[in-house]
């Protein structure tokens, strides 16, 4: 059993905040965070879309969660859901994959999101330290030719080749490096603690159940088959040159571990497996037989051009608790659960 089955909870005396606690890896933070002792605040943009927030009314009844409505473009609003915490954690980001406007929709939105919670953060003198969420997607899309490349915190993403190159969805990673580049400058003049966490693709099972998230849809595309996702997870090993998977309870356990220890700075990958499209095909077909698993790639690589490295966590002390068996185990139990797969007939 590890801390995030655990149900006894107790009550402490630090509290957190979580910037966007509708988002997958948020929940399970949010849930993490109660189970260790705090108090929580949590904002979204919609309180009143219930079926958004069906699983914060069941985190609720694991301890003291307060939901906050606030939204990235409006200064004030993290205010409130900011004083008083210890720590704050700034999870949410724009998504928007269909985007004909990037520099709108995710660029803007995201540097100013995160300028107006550190800002709210400073106006608060209660928060130690700011936990930012970036990604994989900030660190190793580049030109480099691979196999054996190793990729650490000190990697930046290729900005001019994003914005010269325009390649699909290039606005994400764009938003993602220059809202961390905002935040380290917001947070370096401001004299701000800010430590950065680097997810891969985020695996395992979610809380949001119903359905699952867009990152789940994109791990079990070689089964189901579904061509949007499919074609993301390929572009995903074309433009940053390796699956790489994080496990969600592992990435609320790093962001929570990073908070509470002193000695952690800058910026932090949390990577569990590097892989590639190919090879995560033959893994499936191994370890689930009973389903179908497509097995056409020619545009991806036969192994990662690319590893992602969590040797500066692992040395601050983390221990990683879930590797790729438990991450797919729960994905397939969750997509069998819902119908979204279905067994070969025999
Ligand atoms: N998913 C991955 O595989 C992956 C990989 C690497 C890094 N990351 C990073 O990890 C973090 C969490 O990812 P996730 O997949 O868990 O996210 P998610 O489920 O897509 O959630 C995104 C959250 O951001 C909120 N949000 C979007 N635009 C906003 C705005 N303008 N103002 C306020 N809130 C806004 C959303 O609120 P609504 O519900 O109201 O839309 C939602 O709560 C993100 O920073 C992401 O970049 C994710």
């Amino acid at each position: 059993m590890t801390i995030l089955d655990q149900t006894v909870v107790t009550t402490g005396s630090k509290k957190a905040c979580v910037i966007g606690g509708t988002g997958n890896l948020a929940s399970t933070l949010i849930k993490h965070l109660l189970q260790s002792g705090y108090k929580v605040n949590t904002t979204v943009r919609d309180p009143e879309n219930e079926k958004k927030m069906a699983h914060l009314r069941v985190l609720q009844e694991l301890g003291d969660l307060k939901i906050f409505k606030a939204e990235f473009t409006d200064e004030e609003s993290f205010d409130s859901p900011v004083s008083g915490c210890d720590y704050v954690f700034h999870v949410a980001t724009p998504i928007n994959f269909t985007s004909e406007d990037p520099e709108k929709d995710m660029i803007k939105p995201g540097i100013q999101g995160v300028t107006n919670v550190l800002k709210s953060c400073l106006k608060s003198k209660s928060v130690k330290r700011v936990i930012y969420t970036s990604s994989a997607a900030a660190v190793s899309i580049n030109n480099l030719s691979g196999p054996g490349l190793v990729m650490n915190e000190e990697n930046w993403t290729d900005l001019d080749y994003l914005t010269k190159e325009k390649p699909f969805n290039w606005g994400y990673p764009v938003s993602k490096i220059l809202a961390e580049k905002a935040a380290c400058k917001f947070a370096e003049e401001n004299k701000i603690d800010l430590v950065t966490v680097i997810p891969a693709l985020i695996s395992g099972k979610s809380l949001l159940s119903d359905p699952p998230p867009s990152s789940s849809f994109l791990s079990m595309s070689l089964i189901t088959g579904n061509e949007m996702y499919l074609k993301g997870l390929k572009e995903m090993q074309k433009q940053s040159g390796s699956i790489s998977f994080s496990h969600v309870k592992d990435l609320a356990r790093a962001h929570l571990f990073l908070a509470e220890k002193e000695t952690a700075s800058g910026r932090y990958i949390c990577c569990t497996y590097n892989t590639s499209v190919p090879e995560i095909a033959d893994f499936l077909r191994q370890r689930y037989p009973k389903y179908n698993v497509l097995s056409e790639f020619e545009e991806c690589l036969s192994s990662a051009k690319l590893t992602l490295s969590s040797e500066k966590l692992i040395n601050e002390g983390f221990r990683f608790e879930y590797g790729i068996n438990e991450i797919y185990d729960e994905m397939i139990e969750h997509f069998e659960s819902k119908g979204l797969i279905k067994a070969k007939e025999s």
